[in-house]
Formats: structure tokens, C-alpha cells, sequence
């Protein structure tokens, strides 16, 4: 439906809607809704009208199912309605009158389907299926089978290092700059942010894939994921807070293989504890980029990491990435950094505490908002720099057969040289 958009009320949108004109279509969708996962209480009575009214006042549903038996201009009311919602409500439409020519005008209008009343339940589960399609990210059959599937997967060393806004924008420049249709998963279960930086709603398809890891196929897939981008899909979550990760791995290891066959590239946010729970999701990981900012901790970190990585991703290029640095004022500076970790940082993101808010703002990544400034310059050339890897089939270890000891004990070595400053 083509209506300004209000950019920070789409994270608000709930995913269905529906407004009924009598008891016999409530009681036929109200079970329907329910098994989609809907709250059987968004079918609300009152038709079109009340739709129209409603959501002048309110964010538009992702789906919206809108009962015309009371309307005496069709096609004029739905324009009503275009004028209240938000683009990419995806809008069915029922009533009573059995005419091909109205059908063809409200598909006109930008309706997806009319169901002539009384419908049947499949009918109605076929038209929300097919409604929730339409909103889901690429098919299967877009999928490139002869490009090698590229997974990369981002690692903050300590929490808060920026490791979610580096994957979003990776995801995002992996589909914009580097053509390939790409999967971001924040494994980030209970306060992950992939969906959130895109300003579109995570969904149910995360929490479902780990609570029944058996229901995990191709079309699960279509369904779950989230559209952000032309070419990028998210599969993110806000679990409760009272509800506790329970699962043994085997819906990551599902989702991931799922994920490799519908799209070329994956990108996997994953919470630095989720890898000492479950090592096996970096099996198949060609690409390992760690977030890091120059602090002791942070050194202290990612020699552990690297040295983690060395022995339980042996194939995987590591990239590290210092981000929020501010030169000359940091607690320690690059080259000390460098030298406590013994290997060089390979791309280092400026603090820029403007530009971040921006993105945040727009509900864009922040790889878009900065694409033509020396923040996002980086960031650009990991994602070629990851994708031309993918290619020509290479990749490079971070270790260099350095104890993991050695390293922390050079560490610490650094902290009475800085006291004595
Ligand atoms: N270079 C930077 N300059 C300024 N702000 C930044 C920079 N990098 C990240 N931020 C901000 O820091 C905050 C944390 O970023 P983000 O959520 O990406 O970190 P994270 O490592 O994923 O955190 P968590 O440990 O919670 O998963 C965000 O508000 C982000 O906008
Ligand atoms: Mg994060």
C-alpha cells in the first residue's frame, strides 16, 4: 500500500490484523490465526471502516485482512485504506460479491487476494501462507548454485564492541556491493539487534526453528526470514526474558545447513558465550571476523580467541577488526595492541559517535548510512575483502604457533610499563 511512511513505528507493527463485519468470519479466521502464531484477538469486528479509522491512528499489521461485506464502494474504500497504511502491509481482502472485475481492481489496488464469503479455513490458510511469502526474504530457486556459499561469522571479543552493527552492515554490503543473496542470523537469542537495525520486526521463525528443530526446512526458511534489504534476509529474535535458551545445538546446526542452500552468502552474528556452548557452529565457517576495541581487556581477549580459533576453526581466515578507535587517546594504542596480540589489525573502525546515532535514527545499517565516509570505508573492504576470499576458495589462520600463555604473559607484561608512565 503506497502511504508516507513513519520509519520508527515499523518496529511497532504487529504481524496480523484482521477487521470482520460478522461472528461467522471472526469464528472462521480467529483458529486460523491461532495456528499461525497469531493472537486470536487482532481479529477485530467493525469491516473496512473500522480498518481505515484504526489504522489512521496506529501502526499498519504486516498482514492485514480486511472484510468489505459493508462497504458500498469497494474500490474507493480501499483507496481509504492505502491512504492510512504503511507500504509493505501485505492486505486480503473478503466479501460477498462474485465479480471478476472487481477482483482484477482490487489487485489493482495493490490487494494481494479477495476470499469470497463464506471462505474455508484453507482457503484462508492458503491466502495468509501465500501473504506471508510475499513478505519473507529471497526463494530458494534465487539461489546461485554455482557461486561457493560464503558463511562469515563476526565475534565480538568483549561484549559491546560493535559486533552486531559491523555484522548488519557486512550482511548488507555482501548483498549490495557484492551481489549475493545473503542471510544475517543473530544468534543473539534474547537482545539480538539484527532486525531491529533494519527497522523491520524480528518475527516467531527463530524462537520456532529452536523450540522445534524437527520443523527446519526450506520453506520454514521462506517463512522465518525477515526481508531487510533488496538482497538481504534477517533471522533474529527478542525472546522473553523469562523464557531460557534451551536446545542442544541442533537447530543452529538445522538453520545453518537451511541457510547455505537458500542463499549465497550467511552471516552469523554470534554472542562470544554461544562459542564455548556450542564450538560446532563454526565448522563450516570460512570466514571469522573478531570485533575488538584497543583496550587491555579486549588484547587479553583476543589472543584467547585467536588461539580458540586456531584450534577449533583451523580453515578459517580471521579477520580482526578494531573498531571505536580513537586515535591517540586510546587505553592502549594499535601498535601495543598489536604487539600483545602478535599479529597485525587488519582494518580499524574510527569512534564516531554521530554517524552511529544516524543509522540507529534511520533504521539503517550503519555500512548504508556511511558508505561515503572513512567510517564505513573499512567496512566496505572487509565485505570485498570476504567475498573475493570466498571465491578463489582461500583462507588464512590467525594462529602463528605462539603459545596462548606466552601471549598473556607478554600481556601482562605491558600493564606495569604503563603504570610507570
Ligand atoms: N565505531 C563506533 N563509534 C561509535 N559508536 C559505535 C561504534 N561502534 C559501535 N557503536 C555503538 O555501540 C553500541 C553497541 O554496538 P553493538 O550492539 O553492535 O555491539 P555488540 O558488540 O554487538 O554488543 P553486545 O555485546 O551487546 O552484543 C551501539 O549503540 C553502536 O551504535
Ligand atoms: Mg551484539
Amino acid at each position: 500500500m503506497n502511504a508516507p511512511f513513519h520509519p520508527r513505528t515499523a518496529t511497532l507493527r504487529d504481524p496480523f490484523a484482521a477487521f470482520v463485519c460478522d461472528d461467522q468470519t471472526a469464528d472462521a479466521l480467529r483458529p486460523v490465526a491461532i495456528e499461525m502464531g497469531w493472537p486470536p484477538e487482532k481479529v477485530h469486528k467493525g469491516g473496512l471502516r473500522n480498518a481505515v479509522q484504526t489504522l489512521a491512528v496506529s501502526a499498519s499489521p504486516h498482514i492485514l485482512f480486511v472484510d468489505m461485506s459493508e462497504s458500498g464502494d469497494p474500490l474507493n474504500d480501499i483507496n481509504a485504506l492505502a491512504e492510512v497504511c504503511e507500504p509493505g502491509t501485505v492486505v486480503i481482502a473478503a466479501g460477498q460479491v462474485n465479480d471478476v472485475r472487481l477482483y482484477r481492481d482490487l489487485v489493482a489496488s495493490g490487494i494481494q487476494d479477495y476470499l469470497l464469503k463464506p471462505f474455508s479455513a484453507d482457503q484462508a490458510r492458503e491466502a495468509f501462507a501465500h501473504a506471508q511469502l510475499t513478505l519473507s526474504g529471497p526463494r530458494t530457486a534465487e539461489h546461485v548454485a554455482d557461486r561457493p556459499h560464503l558463511m562469515a561469522t563476526v565475534i565480538g571479543v568483549r561484549g559491546g564492541v560493535g559486533a552486531s552493527t559491523i555484522a548488519s552492515s557486512l550482511g548488507w554490503l555482501l548483498g549490495e556491493n557484492e551481489g549475493r543473496s545473503t542471510a544475517l542470523l543473530d544468534l543473539d537469542i534474547h537482545f539480538g539487534t539484527g532486525a531491529l537495525s533494519f527497522d523491520v520486526e524480528p518475527g516467531r521463525g527463530l524462537t520456532d526453528a529452536i523450540e522445534n528443530p524437527s520443523r527446519i526446512d526450506g520453506l520454514f526458511i521462506e517463512r522465518a526470514m525477515v526481508k531487510a534489504a533488496e538482497k538481504l534476509s534477517v533471522l533474529s529474535a527478542e525472546a522473553p526474558l523469562n523464557q531460557p535458551l534451551l536446545t542442544d545445538g541442533s537447530a543452529f546446526y538445522q538453520l545453518q545447513e537451511e541457510l547455505k542452500a537458500a542463499f549465497e552468502s550467511t552471516v552469523l552474528d554470534l554472542p562470544r558465550h554461544m562459542l564455548i556452548q556450542h564450538p560446532h557452529l563454526l565448522h563450516d565457517t570460512q570466514s571469522v571476523v573478531l570485533v575488538t576495541e584497543l583496550t587491555l581487556a579486549a588484547a587479553r581477549d583476543t589472543i584467547r580467541m585467536l588461539s580458540w580459533l586456531k584450534a577449533n576453526a583451523p580453515g578459517a581466515a580471521v579477520t580482526v577488526v578494531a573498531n571505536r578507535v580513537v586515535s591517540g587517546a586510546g587505553e592502549i594504542s594499535r601498535k601495543e595492541f598489536e604487539d600483545s596480540i602478535e599479529r597485525k589489525v587488519d582494518l580499524a573502525i574510527p569512534y564516531d559517535a554521530k554517524m552511529f546515532a544516524q543509522a540507529a535514527k534511520l533504521g539503517k545499517p550503519l555500512a548504508e548510512v556511511a558508505k561515503s565516509s572513512k567510517t564505513g570505508a573499512p567496512l566496505i573492504e572487509l565485505a570485498r575483502g570476504i567475498s573475493r576470499a570466498a571465491e578463489n576458495g582461500e583462507g588464512k589462520t590467525g594462529g602463528d604457533g605462539r603459545s596462548l600463555m606466552d601471549k598473556l604473559g607478554e600481556l601482562k607484561a605491558l600493564l606495569p610499563k604503563r603504570k610507570a608512565k
